[in-house]
C-alpha cells in the first residue's frame, strides 16, 4: 500500500460534503476509499455540523464560514437549509479553493473537486477556477431518477397535483405511484423545484458521477440514467463495506446497544430508527411505543433527541412504560447502527428508509418495515417493498394495532422468512460486486484511473 501511495502521492482530491449526517457519512467514506487507493485528501466543510477532524489524522481539513446558524438554518427545513448553503457559501468556498490551488506543493497536483450533488453552487466556482468537478450523489439511482421526473413534472405544469396520496402511477415514472413522488416538506415549495432543476443541470454538466450503490441492485435505473446523462458514472458502493461510518457520526453512539443485544436470542430483535432528520409528533410517538409494546417482539429503539416535536427526549412516554416491558426493550439516543444491523440478535429493521439505512440493512440481510417520511425515502421504501420485496410498507396512519400486526408479519411469520431469503440473496450480490472482478470493484478501478487522468 505504501508503495502505491509513493507512486501516486502527487494527486490530491478536494471533497465538500453537504453538512447533514446522511451525506457526511458517505462523503467521508469515499474519502477513505480514495485515500486507501493512494490519493491525498482535503475536506472543505462548513462550521454547521462540522466533522470531527481528529478522527482523520491523514486528511487535511479546511472550514469555511457559512453563516447558517445565524440565518436560523436547521434540519427541520432541509430545503431552506440547502438554499442558504448554496447562496452563503459561494464566496468563502471560492476563497478557500483559490487558496488551496495557489498553495499547492510542488510535488503535488489537485486532480479535481468532488462535491455533494446538492451543493450545486460549487459547479460555477470550480469552472471559474478551471478545476474539474465530480459529483457524489449519496442517494440511490432510482430516487435520483424520480427527482428528475419530479422536476420535469413541475416544468410541464403538473403541480400542484390534486391528490398526493393517490395510488395512480406517477406520470414519467410508472414504477412509482403519485404518493411515492419524492417531495420534501418546506415553507417554500417553489424553491424546492428550482433546487431540483439546478441539481439536475449541474450534475449533467459535471465531469462524472459517483454512486453509493451497486450495479446489480439498480441495473435498470442505471441504464436509464446512462442514456439520459452522458457523463462517466461510477457505481462503487456500498461505501460502508469498505469503511464504517462511526468516525463521522455527529452524535456519540451508545455502545450499551451492543451489550444489550449480546444477551438476546438470534434474530429476535427489531431495531427501530428513523435516521438523523425525521421528526414525528407526540401522538405518532405514542402509537409507535404502544405498537412496539403490544407486538410482543423485543426491540432496540433509537429515540434521537429532537425526534418527538416539542420534547427533549422520552418525557411523553407513559410512566413505567419501559419497566412494564420487563427487559424486552432498550432505548438509546443514537446507536452504532452498522454494528447493530450486523449483530446476530437483530432480526428486522423498522426504518424511515434513508438511503444509508436501506443499504446498511440490505448488506446485513435484514428485512425491513418501511416508514418513509419525505424525499428519496419514499422511493426507497417502494423499491424495498415492491421491487426487491425485502420489506413491508407501513403506509397508513400510524396506529398501534396495525403496527403490532406488521411487526409480527416481519419478525414471526413465514412472510418475514421469505423476505429474509430475498434480502440474503441481495447481500450475496453485494459481496460479489465488491470482490476482485465484481462490478463495484471494477468501477472503483475505473474511477481511480479517471482521477489520475486529470
Ligand atoms: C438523510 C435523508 O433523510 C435520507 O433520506 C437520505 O437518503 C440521506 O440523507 P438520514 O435521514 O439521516 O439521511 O438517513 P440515512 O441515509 O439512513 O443516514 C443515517 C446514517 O446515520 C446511517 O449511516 C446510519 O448508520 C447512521 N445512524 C443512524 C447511526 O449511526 N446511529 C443511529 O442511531 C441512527
Amino acid at each position: 500500500m505504501e508503495n502505491q501511495r509513493e507512486s501516486r502521492k502527487k494527486r490530491r482530491v478536494i471533497l465538500f460534503p453537504l453538512p447533514l449526517q446522511g451525506h457526511i457519512n458517505p462523503m467521508l467514506q469515499l474519502a477513505h476509499i480514495l485515500y486507501d487507493k493512494g490519493l491525498s485528501i482535503t475536506v472543505i466543510h462548513t462550521n454547521f455540523n462540522s466533522p470531527n477532524s481528529s478522527n482523520y489524522p491523514h486528511f487535511h481539513f479546511c472550514s469555511i464560514p457559512d453563516g447558517l446558524l445565524e440565518l436560523g438554518a436547521s434540519t427541520s427545513d432541509v430545503v431552506a437549509l440547502i438554499k442558504h448553503l448554496n447562496v452563503n457559501c459561494v464566496v468563502p468556498f471560492r476563497d478557500c479553493l483559490d487558496k488551496l490551488l495557489s498553495n499547492v506543493e510542488e510535488k503535488e497536483s489537485i486532480a479535481c473537486l468532488i462535491t455533494d450533488a446538492a451543493c450545486h453552487f460549487t459547479h460555477a466556482v470550480a469552472d471559474s477556477l478551471n478545476l474539474p468537478r465530480i459529483v457524489l450523489r449519496t442517494s440511490g439511482i432510482a430516487s435520483f431518477l424520480a427527482f428528475a421526473a419530479t422536476s420535469l413534472l413541475h416544468e410541464k405544469g403538473y403541480f400542484p397535483i390534486e391528490d398526493f396520496g393517490s395510488d395512480a402511477p406517477m406520470p414519467e415514472f410508472p414504477l412509482l405511484r403519485v404518493k411515492d413522488i419524492p417531495l420534501i416538506d418546506t415553507h417554500d415549495a417553489e424553491n424546492f423545484y428550482q433546487f431540483l432543476i439546478s441539481v439536475m443541470s449541474h450534475t449533467k454538466s459535471s465531469s462524472g458521477l459517483i454512486w453509493n450503490s451497486f450495479q446489480e441492485l439498480e441495473q435498470d435505473a442505471l441504464k436509464t440514467l446512462e442514456r439520459d446523462f452522458r457523463i462517466p458514472m461510477f457505481t462503487i458502493g456500498p461505501f460502508h463495506k469498505y469503511f464504517p461510518a462511526s468516525s463521522s457520526s455527529l452524535l456519540s453512539q451508545d455502545t450499551s446497544s451492543i451489550s444489550w443485544l449480546d444477551k438476546q436470542a438470534p434474530k429476535s430483535i427489531l431495531y427501530v430508527s428513523f435516521g438523523s432528520i425525521v421528526a414525528i409528533n407526540e401522538t405518532e410517538f405514542l402509537e409507535i411505543a404502544w405498537g412496539l409494546a403490544g407486538s410482543g417482539v423485543p426491540f432496540l429503539w433509537v429515540v434521537r433527541p429532537g425526534l418527538v416535536r416539542g420534547y427533549e427526549w422520552l418525557e411523553s412516554l407513559p410512566k413505567g412504560f419501559l419497566e412494564k416491558l420487563d427487559g424486552r426493550a432498550h432505548i438509546v439516543k443514537w446507536a452504532p447502527q452498522q454494528e447493530v444491523l450486523a449483530h446476530p440478535a437483530t432480526g428486522g429493521f423498522w426504518t424511515h428508509n434513508g438511503w444509508n439505512s436501506t443499504l446498511e440493512s440490505i448488506c446485513e440481510g435484514i428485512p425491513m418495515i418501511c416508514q418513509p417520511c419525505f424525499g428519496d425515502q419514499k422511493v426507497n421504501a417502494r423499491y424495498v417493498s415492491h421491487i426487491w420485496r425485502v420489506g413491508l410498507h407501513l403506509e397508513n396512519q400510524l396506529e398501534r394495532g396495525e403496527i403490532e400486526r406488521i411487526i409480527r408479519r416481519v419478525m414471526l411469520e413465514a412472510e418475514g422468512q421469505e423476505m429474509r431469503g430475498r434480502v440474503m440473496h441481495l447481500r450475496k450480490k453485494v459481496d460479489v460486486s465488491l470482490r476482485q472482478g465484481g462490478s463495484s470493484y471494477q468501477s472503483l478501478e475505473s474511477l481511480i484511473s479517471f482521477l489520475e487522468s486529470f
